[in-house]
């Protein structure tokens, strides 16, 4: 896992952790235009040509919109990308990151957009590999984008993380939806006082949380998050594959899967098994984090002279 050479400056850490691990076969998604090694937006799913999209909003006014502040200084000591914040390497690793999937997403540049493409789970195969981080920074990075809200949802529902990390509190959130179809999950949706970024926590616990997932009432709930708001890219902050259920049935709901990577630690039988078990997407991408490596002996994020 040490042996990267020959170097060549990584074009996104998307692009670097579907190299290092040659999983391209056991992706789900056909193979990025072959020729093409420049740009990261022409690795998106390879669908057919659409126009670009600029959504309008059509969301109601929600008087009972519940509203929080974001703790900065939170975000600031763990190393998240700051709103309003200098540009760094991890942010520009982050805006990369987001641009292929919005462009799956939302479609442009000859790519249509896929199938609930607009959903994007977040997981990995094992614990602490950074499903958090890198769902929370995305969500960050797509928060600034003028024709998208972002909706990050806490679907970690035995382990919830991101209410903490932003410094927010919240206890109701999506389990209490799937489980009560009298709750309109909508309601739950907690909007932050970074433009453009919402959350919903993950709500009740219960020993019974992949079932709720797969209960047909699950469908109808995730629609109405979608529906209410065309704008909006939901992202799925999900436990790990290997270790927790949820994570397969997540897959199910969502058109695009992120599968974080912990560079040199996550091992290929693992991440094999990690794909397979999110087999229900079709549209899975590798994501490299916390590697040591990179060639100009920087970390994470560095690649392009910003930042630290
Ligand atoms: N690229 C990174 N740079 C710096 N810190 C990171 C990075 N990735 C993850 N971390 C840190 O590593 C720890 C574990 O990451 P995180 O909580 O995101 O993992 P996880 O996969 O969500 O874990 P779990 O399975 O327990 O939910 C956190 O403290 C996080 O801030
Ligand atoms: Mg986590």
């Amino acid at each position: 896992m040490n042996n990267h050479s020959p170097i060549k400056p990584p074009a996104s850490l998307l692009e670097r952790a579907s190299e290092i691990y040659d999983f391209r076969s056991a992706l789900r998604s056909p193979e990025p235009p072959a020729a093409d090694p420049v740009p990261v937006a022409a690795q998106a799913r390879p669908v057919a040509p659409a126009a670009p999209q600029v959504r309008e909003a059509v969301r109601a006014p929600n008087v009972h919109q519940l509203k929080a502040n974001v703790d900065r200084e939170r975000l600031r000591a763990a190393n998240y990308i700051v709103p309003e914040g200098p540009v760094t390497g991890l942010s520009e690793e982050f805006r990369i990151v987001k641009r292929q999937l919005l462009l799956a997403a939302r479609g442009g540049k000859g790519f249509e957009p896929i199938e609930n493409g607009e959903r994007i789970l977040i997981c990995s195969a094992n614990p602490n590999e950074g499903k958090t981080f890198c769902a929370l920074n995305l969500a960050l990075s797509m928060a600034t984008e003028k024709d998208n809200r972002v909706l990050l949802v806490d679907a970690d529902f035995a382990k919830p993380s991101i209410m903490s990390r932003l410094g927010i509190e919240g206890e109701r959130g999506l389990m209490d939806a799937l489980a009560d179809p009298t709750i309109d999950a909508e309601d739950l949706v907690i909007e932050t006082d970074i433009a453009g970024l919402s959350v919903l926590p993950a709500g009740r616990q219960t020993n019974q949380d992949t079932e709720y997932l797969a209960a047909a009432h699950s469908a109808a709930v995730l629609d109405r998050l979608t529906a209410h708001d065309p704008t909006r890219i939901i992202i799925f902050d999900s436990p790990p594959a290997l270790a927790a259920s949820p994570a397969s049935v997540l897959a199910l709901h969502v058109g695009q899967a992120v599968m974080v990577v912990h560079a040199d630690v996550t091992t290929d039988t693992a991440l094999r098994d990690a794909l397979s078990l999110l087999s229900g997407c079709d549209n899975i991408q590798l994501l490299l984090n916390k590697t040591k490596f990179s060639p100009t002996g920087r970390k994470f994020g560095s690649y392009y002279g910003y930042g630290a």
